[in-house]
């Protein structure tokens, strides 16, 4: 059976790809797409959100805008690594449908109340100020969420800063929430796993190749998002964070993950939004997430192009 989703994102390069893999690939339900300020204000992540679902065919899926701000602290954004729009490269299309009038704190809490306990994972890939607020605002769903499967921190080094990851740092207070809450199962890819996935040139070529206006739209926004990589963070190939999530839910065997206690720091001056990782009981506190480790790159790019050319050729049929 397909793992039912909820997308919550701030689409950004990779989490455009995030959308595309969830809902490009059948062993994926995408029920929803909900939107939170991150790499761009809220706005303009929403807009980038319908950008990719007319780009790609993606009209039967909710898209719904959440959290404009952090919970407590001042709101930062990201335009050095995903410019002014959020989502700088391809040329974007205007949006083809209505956003959901509902808040996406709202759809998220709808969504899990309304299905059978256990059965809709949550897919966070950008900061978690929309997570907080719904288990804030509706606890129960703590209990009904089979996992909670989050693009953000690292056990190692930061990107924000050199103990933080953007996501967390963003909204560390939301993080801490969101890591405390006791969900059922909670899985952090950090930076440690994300940078394995890089889309090199090679990969590249090969979306470029499918020939189709979804696979330019893609080469595009790889070209541009390799381009902030290289000039700010000295990468070859950027790391394309959000969708290593979707496809550890296609398939578990990509990955590689270890249990640990995780906790974000939010009074640290020089360390706000690091997360803490625990893999050796030296805190002797419960383990409380599943922490990725490593990722098969290969076999991760063929699942996200086989999802691009799926799309492509779905909307080829419908034209
Ligand atoms: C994360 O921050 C954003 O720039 C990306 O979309 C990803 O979710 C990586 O640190
Ligand atoms: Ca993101």
């Amino acid at each position: 059976m397909a793992e039912k989703i909820i997308l919550d994102c701030d689409p950004g390069h990779d989490d455009a790809l995030a959308m595309l893999l969830a809902a490009g690939n059948p062993g994926i339900e995408l029920l929803a797409v909900t939107t939170v300020a991150g790499n761009q204000t809220a706005e303009k992540v929403t807009r980038n959100a319908l950008a990719v679902c007319a780009v790609a065919g993606i009209d039967d899926v909710p898209v719904a805008m959440g959290a404009q701000v952090p919970l407590v602290r001042r709101q930062a954004v990201a335009p050095d690594i995903h410019g002014e729009s959020g989502l700088d490269g391809p040329v974007l299309p205007p949006a083809n449908r209505e956003l959901d009038p509902r808040h996406a704190v709202e759809v998220i809490i709808d969504l899990v109340m309304n299905h059978e306990p256990g059965t809709i994972t949550l897919v966070p890939t950008g900061p978690l100020t929309n997570i907080a607020l719904a288990m804030r605002t509706e606890p129960r769903i703590v209990d009904r969420v089979k996992h909670v499967i989050l693009m953000g921190g690292a056990y190692g080094r930061g990107n924000r800063t050199p103990a933080a990851e953007f996501n967390i740092w963003a909204d560390a207070e939301a993080a801490a929430a969101v890591f405390d809450g006791g969900w059922k199962r909670l899985t952090m890819f950090g930076l440690d796993l994300t940078h394995q996935a890089t889309a090199d040139a090679e990969v590249v070529a090969r979306i470029k190749a499918i020939g189709s206006e979804l696979g330019d739209f893609v080469g595009a926004v790889l070209d541009f998002f390799g381009s902030t990589y290289k000039a700010r963070q000295g990468f070859d190939a950027p790391p394309v964070h959000d969708p290593c999530c979707v496809a550890a839910l296609i398939d578990p065997t990509l990955v590689t993950t270890r249990e640990a206690f995780v906790t974000v720091e939010t009074a640290g001056h020089w360390t706000y939004g690091m997360t803490v990782t625990d893999f050796d009981d030296l805190f002797d506190e419960p383990k409380n997430a599943f922490v990725g480790t490593a990722i098969d790159k290969d076999r991760f790019w063929d699942l996200a192009i086989d999802a691009i050319q799926r799309l492509s050729d779905a909307k080829k049929e419908m034209q």
